[in-house]
């Protein structure tokens, strides 16, 4: 079943196509226009559904979609998701229509993905192939070789990846092998990844969660927790996101790495030690910078005097989810839509409308979150928003950021300076370059905390 997106707007069209995308695991024809959308119609006969809203582009749409369905089955007719800011009453021609429901303006992306859901099964509902030969990059979990090592025997199957649809298996089920065998894979052949089929990584992330709660645990963390195995668990844990979506063992593993960042942060985090264990890896940007973005955004919500465990939990939540649906660090790696634009030559289409919709698509994962603190989501959506109101995607200006958000949006403005291959980072500079920048509200009062920080 096809969708069509009839919205006016470009950016709330393209935000919520994106939505849409992820949620239903289909990807909708878009229009700007009624004549675009006719159109559209008339080169996809599979479209369905039809998302428009009311007032707009809507009544020669609305006249166009009730004489299709005049001719057409039951079966075949296409449903109308209306937006409207108040449900319209009495209206003549959408009492001809076939409305699947009314999505109200105000929470257009969740309205309208609660009345898509029912009608679409789950975006990894495609199934692997029974035969080995068959395995491609889609039906495969890239996985760092030393959490396998660090879960142990596992039932299911490893393979080894020659080409993007040629799999080797490299161990059995059942086989029985142990810690020295990845270990010599890892040093000999220097398979810094092995890969699970998507339908056998059950028993991976059971495995991995209860090896990480062993750690939440422990009187003394081992040395390599931070940075090495939480950037471990970042890069594995975002790949399982992407390929099997927010399934119940992967919000263990995420819940059981927050209270595992928290831990080794310790009461009272110094940004010094942090720095000092820090290793820039431009070939890791996406993991390394979400690994070491928890750790300073806690450190400047306490000099705000907000730390409570919620709050701790929000930032560190936010700061795993936030770039997750990145897989080319370059592009992971713009800081705005500006540097975007100039850098455009370097990335596919895909990938500038992936980094245009990332605050949203990665909000929208952390509402599937179950039992977290509210307004993680509020934090991610918001991360790439600017103080004078020249970010995106909403373009909101200080006094409409979260004071979360501002927290994060500054740590991430500090994470950016650290990585900054082409100077070294000096606190001073920063504050000093900033103050043009934070000049109200509580941008203004962590940049007072930042002179305080000592880094
Ligand atoms: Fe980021
Ligand atoms: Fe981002």
């Amino acid at each position: 079943m096809q969708i069509l997106l009839a919205l006016h707007h470009t950016e709330i069209r393209e935000m919520l196509g994106f939505s849409v995308e992820s949620r239903t695991g289909v990807k909708p024809f878009e229009a700007g226009t009624a004549k675009a959308a006719i159109q559209s119609l008339a080169d996809h006969g599979a479209i369905r559904i039809v998302i428009c809203e009311y007032p707009g582009i809507s009544d020669v749409l609305f006249r166009h979609i009730i004489s299709l369905n005049r001719t057409r089955e039951d079966k075949d007719q296409i449903r109308t998701i209306v937006c409207a800011a108040k449900k319209p009453e009495d209206d003549p021609v959408l009492q001809k229509m076939n409305i699947l429901g009314f999505a109200s303006t105000a929470k257009l992306i969740d309205s309208t993905l609660n009345l898509l859901f029912p009608h679409f099964t789950d975006v990894n509902s495609r199934t692997t192939p029974d035969s080995d030969k068959q395995l491609t990059d889609d039906d495969t979990c890239r996985i760092k070789t030393t959490l396998l090592i660090r879960v142990g025997l596992l039932q299911a199957g490893v393979y080894i990846r020659l080409s993007p649809t040629k799999y080797v298996k490299m161990f059995r089920e059942g086989d029985q092998f142990e810690s020295n065998d990845y270990q010599r894979i890892l040093n000999e052949k220097s398979l810094e990844h092995l890969f699970l089929r998507k339908d056998e990584c059950s028993e991976f992330l059971n495995k991995f969660k209860n090896d990480l709660l062993v750690l939440v645990q422990a009187e003394t963390l081992p040395e390599n927790v931070y940075p090495e195995l939480l950037e471990a668990i970042h890069e594995t844990t975002s790949e399982l996101l992407n390929k099997l979506g927010m399934t119940a063992e992967i919000q263990e593993v995420i819940k059981a790495n927050v209270s595992l960042t928290i831990k080794a942060m310790g009461k009272s985090p110094k940004l010094s030690d942090i720095l000092g264990k820090l290793e820039i890896d431009r070939d890791k940007y996406i993991s390394s910078h979400s690994v070491l973005l928890p750790q300073i955004a806690c450190t400047l919500a306490i000099a705000m005097d907000w730390k409570s465990e919620p709050t701790l939990q929000k930032l560190t939540l936010a700061a795993f989810m936030h770039d997750t649906v990145f897989t080319n660090q370059a592009l992971a790696k713009v800081d705005n839509l500006t540097e975007l634009a100039n850098r455009k030559a370097e990335f596919t289409e895909e990938e500038l409308k992936q980094y245009k919709t990332h605050p949203v698509k990665t909000s929208e994962l952390a509402k599937q979150l179950q039992e977290v603190p509210p307004d993680i989501d509020t934090i991610i959506l918001q991360h790439h928003e600017r103080p004078n109101g020249s970010g995106f995607p909403r373009g909101l200006a200080y006094q409409h950021i979260s004071p979360l958000g501002v927290v994060f949006i500054v740590a991430h403005d500090l994470v950016s300076a650290l990585f900054d291959q082409t100077r070294p980072f000096v606190l001073e500079r920063f504050i000093e370059e900033k103050k043009s920048e934070y000049v109200s509200g509580n941008f203004k009062k962590l940049l007072g905390h930042l002179v305080a920080l000592k880094l």
